[in-house]
């Protein structure tokens, strides 16, 4: 070919696309976003793209789901098994919606733990660390109204313990139930909202957030190794350092293609891991389809593995202001934390507190977690006992047994007549009936590998007569 003529295309392409970057706004993104110098990003600092790459995978395999999904209570569970198995590659759609859902969720903690060791929410970047705090929560909303949508048991379940959770809220408890709910009745209207918030309403803020989010990380940029080793105490100083790091030949890098292709690398492996996750697992197992008229199983997806874990281990009469009050303390904290935090060092060397305090935090999280993989037991308690048969009548002591029963979280596992949660025996179908002793002992301290929590110093001798009482008769309740 004749090289003057192929140069001739080349020459009208590139007019072309400087044509369409100036027509379309791309020109002076390009100059003063794309091609800006900034100071050298660690490959740790890609954990924010990795969000941002899950986040826009979590947008497209949920819109496509969009596309068969019914969000109507007697259909919902069906169009979910449609998906799964139907549908051309329907079930790796909804598989990796589901990995790269809970890997967000692992990244955003880690996200989140790293600006708690450098010192990130601090001058001049407290807006960044605000709006991330309204992110970090829309995000949980997302992790947990998404799973409610495959309305199996496990769904009917997370939802019960949602409304548990705001009835226990003074004052606008009720309301809150009532506005979540949808009616008096949990139902078709309850499923409705779930959709409208996880579909609708969370990611529209949570997406407008991200920009916001994204622009203030542009205009204050990232913690730079300059800002660890020197403590920074104004917006100036920041600037002056900032510029310096930028421009320097040793520190400083060009946004794209340097930066980019490195935070790129970071979160295409931690998306590759969902995918595999993915390919070889795939989507969640459905549990049966959710009913409204049966207690169902606690199951908890595995990113809240932890907290109740956490809420199991409180003693029970703490447990059910403490699942509301520790969200909600989270979050004030968070927000307020750099406004309390104005010190001016940064970097985890020099912030040995929070070192401490985040490795604490990875620690408990971590055995917690494990805890519960090991027990089915979750803490989220269940006010209503179980009631006795029709022509039972029970005595005063095994009375006030049958409240404590779910005062002490017993029903949150046990059944009793058929009516209940079935992670533990039905105690009115016990096989091989316990005598007095035998159920102290039981209780104080079950066998090794069984599920059940020791309740030794975790309940007093007078309250366990009682309950000791209660299942005594339960025992003998009349069997179908
Ligand atoms: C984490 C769920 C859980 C909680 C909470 C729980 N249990 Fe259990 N419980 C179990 C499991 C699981 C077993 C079955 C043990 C086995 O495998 O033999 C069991 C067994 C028992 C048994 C013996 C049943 C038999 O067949 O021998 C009794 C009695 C009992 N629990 C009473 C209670 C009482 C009373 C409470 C409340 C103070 C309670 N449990 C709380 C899970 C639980």
């Amino acid at each position: 070919m004749d090289p003057k003529k192929r140069s001739g295309v080349q020459e009208k392409l590139e007019a072309l696309g400087n044509k369409i970057a100036v027509t379309f706004g791309y020109a002076p993104f390009r100059d003063t976003v794309l091609k800006r110098l900034v100071p050298k990003a660690a490959w740790y600092q890609g954990d924010g793209a990795t969000l941002a790459l899950l986040l826009a995978i979590q947008v497209v395999t949920g819109i496509t789901m969009t596309l068969y999904y019914t969000n109507a209570a007697d259909h919902a569970y069906d169009s979910v098994q449609h998906i799964t198995h139907q549908i051309t590659l329907g079930w790796l759609v909804r598989g990796i919606h589901f990995w790269t859902a809970g890997i967000m969720v692992v990244m955003l903690f880690s996200h989140v733990f790293r600006h708690l060791l450098l010192g990130g929410y601090k001058v001049p970047r407290q807006g960044t660390w605000t709006i991330g705090v309204f992110q970090f929560f829309l995000v949980l909303t997302m992790s947990f109204t998404g799973y409610v949508l495959r309305w199996d048991e496990r769904a009917v379940y997370a939802v019960r313990v949602v409304l548990n959770m705001f009835h226990n809220v003074p004052v606008i408890g009720d309301e809150l139930v009532l506005l979540v709910q949808g009616g008096p009745q949990l139902g078709s209207l309850t499923l409705t909202r779930f959709f409208s918030v996880h579909v609708w309403v969370v990611p529209l803020l949570l997406l407008g957030l991200v920009a916001i989010h994204i622009y203030l990380v542009i205009l204050h940029g990232i913690t730079t190794k300059a800002e660890r080793d020197q403590a920074v105490t104004t917006a100036e100083e920041h600037k002056e350092l900032y510029t310096k790091a930028s421009l320097s030949e040793e520190h400083g890098e060009r946004f794209h293609p340097h930066t980019t292709f490195m935070t790129g690398a970071v979160a295409l492996t931690i998306f590759s891991i969902a995918f595999i996750l993915a390919l070889t697992m795939g989507p969640r197992e459905m549990y049966p389809e959710g009913n409204l008229v049966s207690q169902s199983i606690p199951r908890e997806e595995w990113w809240f593995w932890w907290y109740s874990a956490l809420i199991a281990q409180l003693p029970p009469l703490i447990a059910p202001v403490f699942y509301w009050v520790f969200p909600v303390s989270l979050f004030v904290g968070m927000l307020l934390l750099p406004l309390l935090d104005r010190g001016p060092n940064r970097g985890a060397r020099k912030r040995p507190f929070w070192a401490v305090f985040v490795v604490l935090c990875v620690i408990g999280m971590l055995w917690l977690t494990d805890l519960r993989t090991r027990s089915p037991w979750t803490g989220w308690p269940d006010p209503i006992p179980p009631s006795a048969p029709g022509g039972v009548v029970l005595s005063e002591k095994s009375e006030q047994g049958r409240q404590l029963f779910a005062r002490y979280g017993c029903n949150s596992c046990h059944a009793v007549s058929a009516r209940g949660r079935k992670v533990g025996p039905d105690l009115a179908r016990i096989k091989h009936l316990l005598s007095r002793s035998e159920l102290h002992s039981f209780i104080l301290a079950p066998p090794e590998g069984v599920a059940m929590p020791k309740y030794r110093g975790r309940i007093t001798e007078a309250d366990l007569d009682r309950i000791v009482e209660f299942v005594l008769v339960a025992q003998t309740f009349p069997r179908e």
